[in-house]
């Protein structure tokens, strides 16, 4: 047997066994007669001990291995006598007997312990040393977990994990496709699923009720912490559904999953209407683990003579609770926040509410105190308080002021990660316009039914219809998205036309789906979750790649397997392509 225990079980009640263990050689550190080393495996870290008096050999052998040898070794547990409370193992060691070398180890890139020297790339580019990390076992753990308990909540409900296929047609989710040359059909592309959105759609037509997948999609995007090009959803679709019951049904599996998972209880789920949330917290994503709503000052601020606001078509602020005391320096970095281009606001109007009761502003010059407090009633402003102003365009500076209010949030430690505030946004517009173009575009994918009061908007009035989709949310992070679906062709004509494709364009790009419609389609609705999300989220990080074995990096590119990469000259010539000739 190459072991008999592993480097993380061992306790004082197994002292005195012979015990054999095999794994990574952690550390090493030398004491007088000494030598110690820490043996590490997935399951933890057990301490070797190794005495010059009573095996020199030995002793010698264990001072010459180097971090990271995959070593074996047996001998007698004993009870330390200084015990490492900081270990599950720490009131044991091993008295090493016999020692075997089963592989050496160069030094490694970077040192592969919980807060490691190594930066990013290097990390990325060594990605199995990398995955040796504790935090990163235990987070691929969490995944393993989360997958399982998916799976176990879904088969409960009577839903059945179908395969679809990789190698498709273009699916419309709204980014780039990456696309796959035929071999066999000259100038012909696959392209990879964005998600199985079409196919779980005709699961239905097939009367398989209730679907799910945990299943790789790849969207050709520009990458942030929270998107990677191919990512992993969990993939649902339900039969013989209105809202509700697609509602509660995964907000189920959402309460099964914590619960299971990292022993929380989710309080309520929130319902907020798009617009709504949009107005009060300048996202579609909002994170209401804290308050501190946008307050429209529009009409309140208008009419002294400050010309900024007197041109502005929309003005709204948000009061910081308690820090009416920050400095000249804190405000103007909040100036300079806002006005960075991700955030474009032109500039930033704050409002100090003393303790003393006096008031502090930038426009003083065009407001006196008492009338700033009168115009300023509305945002519940109190001594200690300091409101943020910004104005000009309306849809931008909502947005502006939602990033401000999770900067002000992140500020004053609102977001602890230990907290779970959860919620649906629902009542979504169907269509979103272009600015440049004017032309609509499907705000969710072009699948999604209209609200039921709605339905005749499609034909007459397309940019006021509301949908019936919904995301889930949880500390301002979308982690799912999905809508009850159109199942008749008369409605999807309706979309495609808004959407202005031509019958012709809709019947080759879809045809196969409104055919399907033909013969016999059942109400359906569903919902994917970005199921490398729900890791981060429930780890409490922001980014998704330490849930990932494998991820790409901001580029796109895997550093350790170096991908993309050109191909050979053969194969360039079998899928019928040519390189494009470098123009000097
Ligand atoms: P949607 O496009 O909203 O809906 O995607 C569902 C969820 O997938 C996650 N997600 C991502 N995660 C990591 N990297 C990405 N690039 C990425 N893109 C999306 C998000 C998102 O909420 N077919 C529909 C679902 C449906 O209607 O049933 C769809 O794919 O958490």
């Amino acid at each position: 047997m190459f072991r008999t225990k592993n480097c993380g079980e061992l306790r004082s009640r197994n002292t005195g066994e012979n015990v054999t263990l095999a794994g990574w050689v952690k550390r090493s550190r030398n004491m007088g007669g000494m030598t110690f080393i820490d043996l590490r495996d997935r399951y933890g870290v057990t301490q070797l001990a190794f005495n010059m008096e009573v095996n020199a050999d030995l002793c010698e052998k264990a001072r010459k291995t180097g971090r990271e040898f995959v070593i074996q070794v047996s001998g007698e547990v004993m009870e330390r006598s200084s015990k490492n409370k900081e270990l599950p193992t720490g009131d044991i060691e091993i008295k090493v007997d016999a020692f075997t070398i089963l592989s050496k180890a160069e030094t490694p890139p970077f040192t592969i312990e919980d807060d490691t020297d190594g930066g990013e790339e290097l990390r990325m580019k060594y990605r199995y040393l990398d995955l040796r990390r504790d935090p990163l076992q235990r987070n691929l753990a969490l995944r393993h977990k989360l997958a399982l308990e998916t799976r176990k909540f879904l088969d409960d409900q009577n839903f059945l994990e179908i395969e679809t296929p990789y190698l498709i047609k273009s699916t419309p989710e709204g980014a780039r496709d990456f696309v796959v040359p035929s071999r066999m059909h000259e100038n012909q592309f696959y392209a990879l699923p964005q998600s199985p959105q079409i196919f779980k759609q005709l699961l239905m037509v097939s009367g398989y009720d209730r679907y799910f997948q945990i299943v790789r999609c790849f969207r050709d995007e520009d990458l942030r912490a929270d998107r990677q090009p191919e990512f992993t959803q969990i993939d649902c679709e339900m039969s013989f559904v209105e809202r509700e019951d697609v509602l509660q049904t995964f907000e189920q599996l959402a309460r099964h999953l914590f619960r299971e998972t990292i022993d929380v209880e989710l309080p309520e789920f929130k319902r907020l209407p798009y617009a709504e949330a949009m107005e009060k917290y300048g996202s579609d994503k909002p994170d209401i683990r804290f308050d501190m709503p946008i307050c429209n000052l529009t009409d309140e601020m208008k009419g002294a003579d400050f010309k900024v606001f007197d041109s502005a078509a929309y003005i709204a602020g948000i009061n910081a609770k308690g820090c009416a005391g920050y400095s000249r320096k804190d405000l103007d970095k909040l100036t300079d926040f806002v006005k960075r281009p991700q955030i474009g606001a032109k500039g930033l109007v704050w409002v100090k509410y003393n303790e003393d009761g006096s008031i502090k502003s930038a426009v003083d010059k065009f407001y006196a105190q008492d009338e700033l407090r009168n115009r300023l009633a509305k945002t519940g402003a109190e001594p200690g308080d300091l409101i943020l102003i910004l104005s000009g365009n309306q849809k931008s500076m909502q947005k502006a002021l939602g990033e401000l209010r999770l900067e002000m949030g992140n500020r004053l430690n609102l977001r602890k990660s230990t907290d779970f505030a959860p919620l649906w946004v629902v009542d979504f517009p169907m269509f979103e316009r272009d600015d440049e173009t004017g032309q609509l575009h499907a705000m969710h994918h072009p699948f999604t039914a209209p609200a039921k009061k709605h339905e005749s908007l499609l034909r007459s009035e397309p940019q006021n219809a509301l949908a019936n989709a919904y995301d889930m949310v949880i500390n301002g992070v979308e982690v799912g998205g999905g809508s009850i679906r159109i199942h008749n062709r008369d409605t999807q004509e309706a979309v495609f036309d808004a959407l202005n494709f031509t019958r012709e364009e809709a019947q080759e790009q879809f045809g196969f789906l409104m055919d399907a419609f033909k013969y016999g389609a059942p109400p359906h609705g569903g919902i994917a979750f970005g199921f490398d999300r729900l890791a981060a989220l429930t780890a409490g990080k922001d980014s998704i790649r330490d849930f990932i074995a494998f991820p790409k990096n901001n580029a796109g590119r895997d550093l350790m397997i170096d991908a993309p990469a050109t191909v050979s000259a053969a194969q360039w010539e079998e899928l019928h392509l040519k390189p494009l000739q470098n123009e000097k």
